[in-house]
Parts: structure tokens; sequence; C-alpha cells
């Protein structure tokens, strides 16, 4: 472990959580800038316009700046930045033998709508609230990008949703099932010991991770709730992802 500069952030008391979850951040975002390098194969394997290759050649761009972002934090607080434990994509064979248009629109729900849609969810709470400088600026930067890639997925999936009729589309619902449940089940864990009465954001002002840009997991996963209530839900349910009743 390297020695903590002189512009780190204090709250040492979390420093330790802090590297630990800037380290993870730096992994999810080399994931994502992976995950869309295999998604711009997809699309031009689906054949899909040209300037839809342009902007996830600009998403990639985006993602690997995300990484180079995090590991600034990461030296910051002290510590080498990481990759992920496994590097290479591990795709299971179902997935790469599936016809292209289709694993590009599986790519699409999966990491463009679902996922980048709680990451702005998680991203604007902390970058509300957060007066760090230095970690302010890393989160200002990536929710600004984060946004357009939410918004760039939601319209791909639409357009790719076309394509498919009512048998396929039960296909994706249960992709977007797959997709919903560790999000659902760790929020559902981290709040199981939490009284009703706390279960509000007020309960969980976080007044210290906040410094270092972290969430308890009580807040997260209340975060969480909010953003599949009030922006995911309505989005899955306008594209027939999810039944009305969900
Ligand atoms: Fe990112
Ligand atoms: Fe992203």
């Amino acid at each position: 472990m390297t020695t903590q500069s002189s512009s780190s952030p204090s709250a040492p008391s979390f420093l330790r959580e802090a590297q630990l979850t800037w380290q993870h951040r730096t992994t999810t975002e080399y994931r994502s800038s992976q995950i869309l390098t295999r998604f711009l194969s997809e699309s031009l394997a689906a054949s899909d316009p040209a300037e839809v290759h342009a902007v996830i050649l600009d998403l990639i761009a985006d993602e690997l700046e995300h990484v180079r972002l995090c590991e600034s934090v990461c030296r910051d607080l002290g510590v080498t930045p990481t990759r992920p434990s496994k590097l290479e994509l591990n795709d299971p064979v179902q997935f790469t033998q599936a016809p292209a248009r289709e694993r590009a629109l599986h790519t699409a729900i999966t990491m463009m709508l679902i996922n980048e849609t709680v990451s702005v969810g998680f991203i604007q709470d902390l970058e509300a609230r957060c007066q760090t400088p230095s970690i302010k600026r890393v989160l200002t930067a990536t929710l600004g990008d984060e946004s357009a890639h939410e918004q760039f997925g939601y319209d791909y999936v639409k357009r790719g949703l076309a394509h498919y009729g009512p048998i396929a589309l039960n296909d994706f619902r249960h992709l977007v099932a797959l997709a919903l449940a560790p999000h659902e089940g760790g929020a559902r864990r981290a709040l199981q010991n939490v009284p009703e009465e706390k279960c509000t954001l007020e309960a969980w002002p976080d007044t210290q991770r906040i410094s270092l840009g972290l969430f308890s997991p009580e807040r997260q996963a209340l975060v969480y709730q909010r953003t599949y209530r009030e922006v995911l839900a309505p989005k899955l349910l306008a594209l027939g992802l999810i039944a009305a009743t969900s």
C-alpha cells in the first residue's frame, strides 16, 4: 500500500472501506469497457447503422476514462488500482452461439438499460451530497456520461425489440428478471433487519461516508429501490419488458 497523498480526502474511520469500494468501482468500469467493446462487435455483426457504431465507440472511450478516474481516486486513497480477477469475459455458450442481433439486444438490455439506469441512480445520490472536491469531480464527470449511456440503451432496446414477436418478448422478459435478481436480492438483504420506520433516505444520511463517496448498505438499497420504482420500472413497462402488475 502506498502512502496517502496530502490531497487525500479525510474521514479515516472509513478509509479501508473507501479503498475497497473504489478498487471495486475501478474493476466494474474496466468490465464495462470490455462489455461495450464486445457490444461494438455484436452491433457490427448485426449490421446496425454506422451512427450507432460511432456512438458505441464514444461509450467505450467514456468507460475507459471512468477506469482512469477511479484509478486516480484509488491512488489518492493510498491503494493500487485493481483489475477484474478474471480478466477475460467468460460468456456462456448459449450466449456466444446466439445470432449477433440477439446478443446485441441482450447486452443493451442487461448492461445499457438496467445496469446503467441503476448506476445513474447511485451516482446521482452520491454526487448531490459529496463535497470533497477530488471525489465530487469524479462523480460529476461519470454521472454526465452514464446518463447519456442510459438514454442510448433505452433507444437501442426500443428499436431492437421491434424486430421480435411476442414469444421472443417473453424470453427477453425472463432475461430482465434474471438481470434484476441480484439488485433486488442485495437490497432485500441490506434491509432485512431494518424496521419499517427507518426505511427512508433521511434515516441514513451517511454523514461520514459521503466525504469519501461511499454508501451505507442500507442507503444504497433504498436508493436502488427508489431508482427502480421511479425510473427503471416505468422504462421496462413502456418497453413491454415487465408486466403491468410487477
Ligand atoms: Fe462507467
Ligand atoms: Fe456507462
